[in-house]
């Protein structure tokens, strides 16, 4: 008996985080950004705009994004990324921090720092030179700054 319920307490953990996950998604809980860092998997562009030879910014890529656009993006169309951006209320794409096309009214409410081909180590992200992960935190840092300018400090 003792033993079950142990069993059922180590099967609440897991439940509890779930139903509190959903709470959060019922009460539309405020998540006023999402902020990307990482590599290929979650670029949104930024590749397309360091001199690198490791792009997606043709076909087949994007083929089924809007306006068949290859956006820079390693997929067919959008990234799980943008789907978590849109699932909780947000843009439905999230943008590049390197594409001029953008600035921090638009990233206000999301921005991308990722790099594909980049990893946790330098020697990584060197072999094809993209964006360090440092880099990345430091873009990070300049991105407040400029938020802080926008939206002000609070
Ligand atoms: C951002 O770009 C838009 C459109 O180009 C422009 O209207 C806006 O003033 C810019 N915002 C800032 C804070 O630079």
């Amino acid at each position: 008996m003792k033993q079950n319920i142990k069993t059922i307490a180590h099967k609440a953990i897991p439940l509890l985080l779930l139903l509190q996950l959903l709470q959060i998604i019922r009460t539309n809980a405020k998540v006023s950004s999402i902020i990307v860092f990482g590599d290929s998997t979650v670029d949104s562009g930024n590749n397309n705009h360091i001199s690198t030879i490791l792009k997606s910014n043709f076909e087949p890529y994007g083929r089924n994004f809007d306006g068949k656009k290859p956006t820079g993006r390693f997929s067919n169309g959008r990234i799980a990324t943008d789907f978590i951006s849109q699932a909780f209320g947000l843009k439905s794409t999230i943008p590049a921090y390197l594409d001029p096309m953008y600035n921090v009214s638009d990233f206000a409410s999301g921005v991308c720092f990722a790099s594909a081909g980049t990893g946790y180590d330098d020697a990584t992200s060197d072999v094809l030179s993209v964006i360090p992960l440092w880099k990345e935190i430091d873009y990070y840092k300049e991105y407040q700054k400029q938020l802080r300018g926008y939206l002000g400090e609070e």
